[in-house]
């Protein structure tokens, strides 16, 4: 079947193909029906199949005589260390974390929350969660303490599994240090934590609360996979929205194993036992989709890697894995390959390996600019694949899907809808644009298996964030374009997110951290554009009248209050003191405008402006920084 057949197939009987589908997973009770739509516009998939995700990971494979094949390469050039499991051992290892889980009263439903960095026991504690049919909710390790704390306080977590640290180049950061804060913050307390130590920061436990890892599972009975119903969740990732409370998006158990599964072939071209590379890490959505559960469903082999694609030791670092472990299909965010161009231009560490098995790049996480392409392209000689997915879906939702058909790679598009994906671009009224017009990126309800059935504690948020701008239609918050064979361009956001390195971050999550400064008055935060991350947050400050500190002090004071509360991975370290900010005579303040001078974009006067003088004053101050090199 190719592209076209596949797409038709999904739109003209999407019961036959997501049933069709469904048969690559193993179930204790096969759906009788793929989608529930009685509820509508909540859909459900396979809610009345039993199955568990767990034993599709792992248990199945070795009935199917996989159970020597490596199931996790652990690469760590950050501590110098390399380790293979098989799935033989992977599986004796979840079932034994789960047992131990288990016997310390962690049952069907119960939220885990894990705090790892990239080594493999963050995936076997996703799965041996998984396996029991407890929730899990994995944090960023770049996060602060606050923001775990917030985490903890949505998910209610029984347990926690953590590690004792993680490693960024020249510092350990101490993990233990960092969930001890969120606790002590947070009001919800869990029942207690597992900790994995690690040589290089060993954590001090509380006795009878902080569990060591290896001691927490002795003598531990192996659990068996519990009975999933389609529609219970897997896990609750937490994403950025407009507001400062993140967003706890929900995945199923059932839909999610079938989309990843189908997406691995159709989309990866990859086969059980090839090796799949996603240079991401556990704490996002790429990391829950394809370094643990899709590799793993799939019978292929997943690497998780502990390092930066530079100064690990050098920009060949990626290229390096690629040879050494025969990667054939290897997912990163653009960010990384612009970091590797920067150091690397003319690709000397390139030519140093033999990178003959890779068959295609694959890029997503942020807009992949031409230059990036075409670079990766000349020093690899593979097709590079830039496809677009958001947490709330959980795969790829526009693509060039490799394994079913190799289409024509057109520079600047995300590819084009996958199947069981109906791909709008609608204007204001909902209405659909012309093909190469600009407008909001829609997608028909309902959307395929796997998605996002809703948002954890949120039923209301859910409605209003995705399902209220545009009737029967999913609201991604991207905007874009359409061309007329069909092809996706992912131009923004529509909302106060911005995307930097590859992260999805809240503007206003760091403007209620600016605001709670006692100088500050008023803020904003837009996203300018960085030419290795994407985007930068920069923030302007309107400091109380009488406030005798200096400016650059209290900028300061600022940048390090994101840093604390919100975390590194927020990268805010642009922030001055403006007189006012401009906004609309309804009060609304012109972020989108602003962001547009910084980048010497095209803009206009909006009509609604209460004091044009405020955007001049925010020029000079970008132009100060830096920015806004256009005059205006
Ligand atoms: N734990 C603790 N801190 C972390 C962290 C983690 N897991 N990940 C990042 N940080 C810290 C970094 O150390 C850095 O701190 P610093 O301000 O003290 O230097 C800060 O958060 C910002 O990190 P990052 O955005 O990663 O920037 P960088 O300058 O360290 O590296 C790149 C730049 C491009 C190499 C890096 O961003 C990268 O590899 N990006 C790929 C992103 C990706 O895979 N995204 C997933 C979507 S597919
Ligand atoms: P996240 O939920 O963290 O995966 O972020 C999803 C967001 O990242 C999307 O809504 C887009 O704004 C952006 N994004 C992801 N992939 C792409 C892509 N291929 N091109 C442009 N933007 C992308």
């Amino acid at each position: 079947m190719g592209y076209k057949e596949a797409y038709q197939a999904a739109r003209d009987d999407p019961e036959k193909f997501w049933l069709q589908a469904a048969e690559a997973i193993d179930w204790i009770k096969k759906p009788s029906f793929a989608l529930d739509d009685s509820n509508a516009p909540l859909y459900e998939w396979y809610s009345d199949g039993v199955m568990n995700t767990c034993y599709n990971a792992l248990d199945r494979h070795l009935l199917a005589g996989r159970g020597d094949q490596t199931a996790i390469i652990y690469d760590s050039p950050i501590t110098g260390s390399k380790d293979k499991i098989t799935y033989g051992e992977l599986t004796a290892r979840v079932a034994r974390l789960a047992g131990a889980l288990k016997q310390h009263g962690i049952g069907k439903g119960d939220r885990v929350l894990i705090y790892m960095p990239m080594v493999p026991e963050a995936i076997e504690a996703m799965l041996a969660c998984s396996r029991i049919g407890a929730i899990h909710s994995v944090v960023f390790g770049g996060f602060a303490a606050n923001e775990l704390a917030v985490r903890i306080d949505d998910a209610t977590p029984k347990a926690i599994i953590a590690a004792s640290c993680g490693i960024e180049p020249g510092r350990v950061i101490d993990y233990k240090l960092l969930l001890e804060g969120a606790i002590e913050i947070a009001s919800h307390k869990p029942d207690f934590t597992v900790v994995l130590q690690r040589e290089q920061s060993p954590a001090a436990l509380k006795d009878g609360f902080d569990f060591e890892w290896h001691s927490f599972q002795k003598g531990a009975e192996p659990a068996e996979c519990e009975p999933m119903m389609g529609n219970d969740p897997l896990y609750i990732l937490y994403t950025s929205g407009t507001t400062g409370q993140p967003k706890g998006v929900i995945r199923p158990n059932a839909g999610h194993a079938v989309a990843l599964h189908w997406t691995m072939k159709n989309i990866y071209n990859v086969d059980p036992g090839e090796v799949f590379w996603a240079a991401s890490d556990v704490g996002w959505v790429v990391g829950h989709s394809y370094i643990c559960y899709g590799p793993l469903i799939y019978g292929a082999t997943a690497i998780v890697f502990e390092g930066k694609p530079v100064g690990t030791p050098d920009a060949g670092t990626f290229w390096r894995v690629i040879e050494e472990h025969k990667v054939v299909s290897f997912f990163t965010a653009p960010t990384a390959f612009r970091a590797i161009k920067r150091e690397d231009p003319a690709g000397e560490q390139v030519k140093k390996y033999d990178l003959s098995s890779l068959k295609a790049l694959y890029l997503a996480g942020e807009r992949a600019d031409s230059d990036t392409i075409i670079w990766a392209q000349d020093q690899l000689k593979v097709p590079v694949i830039d496809h677009w997915w958001q947490t709330e879906i959980g795969y790829p939702a526009a693509a060039n899907p490799m394994g079913l058909e190799a289409l024509l790679v057109k520079l600047g598009s995300a590819g084009v809808a996958l199947p069981g994906f109906d791909i709008q671009v609608l204007d204001d009224a909902g209405n659909r644009v012309t093909d190469g017009e600009m407008g909001a990126i829609a997608i028909k309800l309902p959307l395929p298996p796997g998605t996002l059935p809703g948002l954890w504690n949120a039923k209301e948020r859910f409605q209003s964030s995705y399902l209220e701008t545009f009737p029967g239609f999913y609201e991604t918050g991207d905007a874009g374009v359409i061309d007329e064979d069909g092809y996706l361009y992912v131009m923004a956001r529509t909302d106060d997110v911005i995307n930097v390195a590859g992260h999805r971050l809240s503007i206003g999550a760091m403007e209620e951290v600016l605001s709670a400064h006692p100088d500050v008055a008023e803020c904003a935060v837009i996203g300018v554009g960085d030419s290795l991350k994407g985007q930068l947050p920069l923030g302007f400050l309107c400091l109380n009248a009488g406030t005798n500190k200096d400016h650059s002090e209290i900028t300061a004071e600022c940048i390090k209050l994101v840093r604390e509360k919100i975390g590194p991975v927020a990268a805010f370290n642009l922030a001055c003191a403006v007189e006012r900010l401009p906004k609309t005579r309804s009060g609304k303040i012109l972020r989108g405008t602003m962001a547009k001078i910084a980048d010497n974009a095209e803009w206009k006067l909006p009509a609604t402006i209460d004091d044009p003088d405020s955007l001049v004053e925010i020029g000079l101050a970008l132009q100060a920084m830096g920015y806004a090199k256009a005059s205006i």
